[in-house]
Parts: structure tokens; C-alpha cells; sequence
């Protein structure tokens, strides 16, 4: 089995010294990473900056990128031979219009930057997933959390989509645990239990392969 993993943060960059980006760190992209390779499987890691090393089970292939469309990219070159596409990285919706050649000089009281939208990886590549293929995506979601998940999973083609608490000291970005809520496109939904994003990625990993199983 072959998964397709996307994780960390991207990074956009404004001038040549100054980017927009967020505080992903990676970890449960890494820690899934790591639990599917456990169970066997041939991993392609596609991580934006992180601070993490590149995971050095011999199953992991970890894919170094910057920005969305170099994200785009390789994970577009991964995506047709994967089993499993898992969409854990916190994209940047939206990049500086222009880059400019040399460092911005400070100059009036404000600064408006223009932003156009970034490719969104996992809608554009859920347009093209076969039948066998499984994908799994991520959501964040502040408000009417289950129907905004839900919504995202139809609209990215997902099997199923994992939602982040956000209510939960403990979880989320910068912390290493994390307490997630999965749900299906029949409304089905799995709580976990706050825990380490290792035990977490575990507990996923298994769901995935069972859902999998039980789709093909
Ligand atoms: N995603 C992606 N490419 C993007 C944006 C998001 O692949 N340009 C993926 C994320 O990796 C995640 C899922 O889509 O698996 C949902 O990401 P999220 O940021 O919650 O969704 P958005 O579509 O950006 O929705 P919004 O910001 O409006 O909540």
C-alpha cells in the first residue's frame, strides 16, 4: 500500500526575506507518517517548513516544499500511484499577489498587501480519485463545527474528514496531543479521546485501513 501524506504549514513568500504563514508544526502529519509506515506501508511525506526531521523509517520518502504550488506539485506526482491520500497540512489559502525582487523598504503609515488565492490541493485532486482510491482530510472549524466538516468532505471528495478541536486545552496546533472527531459522508461519527498525536495517529491509521477495507 502506497499513501500520500501532506503536512506542516506552507509558507508564501512576500520579498526575499518575509513569507505569510501559520503555526503548523507538522506533528500529526509526521506521527501519521510514521503509523502507517508501521503497518507496512510505503509512505510519500510531503511536509512544508517544519522543524521536524525527515522521519528515518526507511518506508518514509519525505518530500521537502515551501510554497502551495510546489506542494501542488509533488503531491500531484504522488497522488496517482497512492492508495491512501491523507490531507493533514495547513495550506495557506492565499499568497502575495506579486513577490517583490528586494526586501520591501519600510516607507508610509500602512501597508496593504493584495493576496490571490492558492490552489486548494486536496478539492483539486479529489476530482480525480478513482474508486479504490481513499482520501482523508482535515478540518479546523471555530463554528457549527460537524456541518462545516461535513460540508468540506463532500466538497473535496474526502472519505472521510478529521476535525480538530479547538474547544480542547491540549489540542491542536503547537501541542503534542490532540483530541479529533472523525465523520463519514454517511454521517457516521468516531470520537477520540484526548491523547499524544502518536496514540492518535494510530487510532486514525487503523480507522482508515478498516474503512478502506470495508469500501473496496
Ligand atoms: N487543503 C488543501 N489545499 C488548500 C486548502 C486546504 O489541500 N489550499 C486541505 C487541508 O489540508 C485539509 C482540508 O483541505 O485537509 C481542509 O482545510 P481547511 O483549511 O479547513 O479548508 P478550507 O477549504 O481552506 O476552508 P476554510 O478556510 O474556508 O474553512
Amino acid at each position: 500500500m502506497h499513501v500520500l501524506l501532506t503536512a506542516g504549514p506552507t509558507y508564501e513568500p512576500l520579498d526575499p526575506v518575509r513569507f505569510l504563514g501559520n503555526r503548523s508544526t507538522g506533528k500529526m502529519g509526521y506521527a501519521l507518517a510514521e503509523a502507517f509506515a508501521a503497518e507496512g506501508a510505503q509512505v510519500t511525506l510531503v511536509s512544508g517548513p517544519s522543524q521536524l526531521a525527515d522521519p528515518a523509517n526507511p518506508r518514509i520518502q519525505t518530500v521537502r516544499v515551501e510554497t502551495a504550488a510546489e506542494m501542488f506539485a509533488a503531491a500531484s506526482a504522488a497522488a496517482e500511484v497512492a492508495d491512501v491520500w491523507v490531507f493533514a497540512a495547513a495550506v495557506a489559502d492565499y499568497r502575495p499577489a506579486q513577490v517583490a525582487a528586494e526586501k520591501i523598504k519600510k516607507a508610509g503609515e500602512t501597508l496593504t498587501l493584495e493576496l490571490v488565492k492558492n490552489v486548494d490541493i486536496a478539492a483539486t485532486l479529489g476530482q480525480q480519485k478513482r474508486a479504490e482510491q481513499f482520501a482523508v482530510g482535515f478540518a479546523l472549524e471555530t463554528t457549527n463545527e460537524l456541518a462545516h466538516a461535513q460540508d468540506k468532505l463532500y466538497r473535496k471528495n474526502f472519505d472521510l474528514v478529521v476535525l480538530n478541536s479547538l474547544r480542547d486545552p491540549g489540542a491542536g496546533f503547537g501541542h503534542d496531543t490532540n483530541k479529533v472527531t472523525v465523520l463519514d459522508a454517511a454521517g457516521q461519527i468516531v470520537n477520540f479521546e484526548l491523547q499524544s498525536k502518536a496514540e492518535v495517529a494510530r487510532g486514525l491509521v487503523s480507522l482508515i485501513l478498516a474503512r478502506r477495507a470495508a469500501k473496496l
